[in-house]
């Protein structure tokens, strides 16, 4: 037995076959040949020493994320759990779509349905992570807001859409309890000394806890960013941190070939760079684990897409992640997967063991075209259906990886995020460019500032004053 009262046999480790990115499967033009990945070794070995360099020096902090002690999250999880029904997490980017994927893969597909005994005590989850006016309304008049605590996320902690959804929820808890009632139901999650919410939770004694500093939004899925939400929810983040360290182990080698998150990032690169993989999709075969792909679409996509390298030379870098689902998305988009641009690469999300099975009745044994369906359960349909759309892809010459998750679990999960995480910051270095900023974000978040009249944008406000109206001629 663990420490955790776990036995270590019952963890899993999730597979990650690659069999179909390779040549010899789907052809030199489209697929990476094992010589292309041996000429990255010293470029491998030589990122891996940053990498390394730079976790020592605790510039890259997300590494270490699986050996935090977790006991304040927890404690402040069981506080809420116990006191309130509605948990509703305020965030956006990468302060929403951690905790989302996290609750999406690890908690029962209709959880906020179900009774409060049936959730084990714990709330009801909400993520709106848009400022849609309906959204945010409609939320907030459908909770019963005596029973309801608000997750306010913000790492900078001046977010305008954060920070917008944030006012209207305070307001309406101010209008309907008074404003005594603020402290018990807002909690939090921001920088340790920085930004508007930090003064904002000091004077109005809010609870909170910390995103650590060096630990950017895409990369806080291990922070109390994700892990509040989860352990309120009741998930295991004990075990969850445990997937991410036995993740970090696999991860922890310079060789492409003894690392998957390198050899993941090198099959990407070249397909990308040599191939004309411009495209890079991720189809989850597991209804839980869709938003998984939600969280990494944004990973790959602000962490590679770059104009810049690190020396300064514009370079213009980065695939276009998409989000698919299968079996749902083979009526829907698989057709231009396979005969459409030979521009994408995919991976596929399967799971081996589901939570739950479904046989399907022996019914209508006179129909062939039915018939073959009785007696098999449904995680036998979806896997086959993996299979072949796998199979369908690799004859036509379209590369494909397959991570496989033995069961769906905290364990298998934090492996996952973990794996796809030190993916990503490896593949910054095949690029040459920085995975963790965010220079095209930060240019959207000024425009929307000086639109609204924040001062000391007056600068930009001019600036977009000035931009070329727009033709008439050109609107119907
Ligand atoms: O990855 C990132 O840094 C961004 O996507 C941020 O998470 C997002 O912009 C929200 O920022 P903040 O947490 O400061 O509100």
């Amino acid at each position: 037995m663990s420490a955790k009262g776990i036995k270590a046999s019952s963890r899993k480790g999730i597979v990650y076959d690659f069999n179909y990115m390779m040549s010899e499967f789907v052809g030199k033009e489209h697929g990476v040949t094992k010589a292309e990945l041996d000429a990255l070794a010293p470029r491998a070995k030589k990122i891996h020493a940053e990498l390394s360099e730079k976790r020592r020096s605790g510039a890259l902090a997300f590494f270490d994320l699986p050996y935090q002690d977790t006991s304040k999250i927890k404690a402040l999880a069981r506080e809420i759990a116990d006191s309130f029904d509605n948990f509703v997490v305020l965030g956006i980017g990468g302060s929403s779509l951690g905790p989302a994927a996290l609750h999406t893969a690890l908690r029962r597909p209709f959880h906020n349905m179900l009774t409060k005994k049936a959730r084990s005590g714990r709330p009801r989850i909400f993520f709106p992570d848009n400022v849609d006016p309906v959204l945010i309304t409609d939320l907030l008049s459908s909770l019963d807001l005596e029973r309801t605590a608000f997750d306010v996320v913000t790492k900078s902690g001046g977010t305008s859409e954060t920070m917008a959804n944030f006012m209207i929820a305070r307001g309406a808890v101010i209008d309907a309890l008074g404003k005594g009632a603020l402290k018990d139901r807002f909690v939090a999650v921001t920088d340790p000394q920085n930004g508007n919410l930090r003064k904002i939770l000091e004077r109005e004694k809010y609870r909170s806890l910390e995103v650590p500093p060096g630990v950017g939004g895409r990369f806080s899925v291990f922070t109390p960013v994700g892990l509040l939400p989860a352990a309120v929810s009741g998930i295991d983040i004990d075990e969850l941190l445990a997937g991410a360290a036995e993740m970090d182990k696999r991860t922890s080698n310079a060789g492409i070939f003894d690392n998957p998150a390198y050899m993941a990032a090198a099959l990407q690169y070249i397909a990308d760079t040599k191939k004309g993989k411009h495209i890079s999709v991720m189809m989850s075969y597991s209804h839980g684990l869709k938003d998984v792909a939600d969280w990494y679409r944004q990973l790959w996509a602000e962490s590679l897409g770059k104009r810049l390298d690190v020396n300064g030379k514009v370079v213009m870098t980065g695939q276009t992640p998409v989000k698919a689902v299968g079996a749902t998305d083979q009526h829907s988009q698989v057709q231009l997967y396979v005969e459409g641009p030979a521009d994408k690469t995919f991976t596929f999300l399967r799971v081996e063991k589901f939570g739950a099975d479904a046989k399907i009745p022996k019914a209508f044994k006179e129909m062939d075209g039915l018939a073959y369906l009785g007696g098999k359960s449904l995680s036998e349909l979806i896997n086959a259906e993996q299979s072949a759309t796998e199979i369908a892809l690799m004859k036509a010459g379209r590369p494909s990886v397959r991570i496989t998750l033995p069961e769906l679990s905290a364990y298998t999960v934090g492996q996952l995020l973990y794996l796809l995480e030190v993916q990503t910051a490896f593949a910054g270095g095949l690029y040459n460019v920085n995975p963790f900023d965010q220079p095209g974000v930060e240019e959207g978040k000024r425009l929307t500032y000086a639109m609204m009249g924040r001062p000391g944008f007056e600068d930009i406000k001019r600036e977009l004053d000035n931009i070329r109206k727009k033709e008439d001629g050109y609107i119907l």
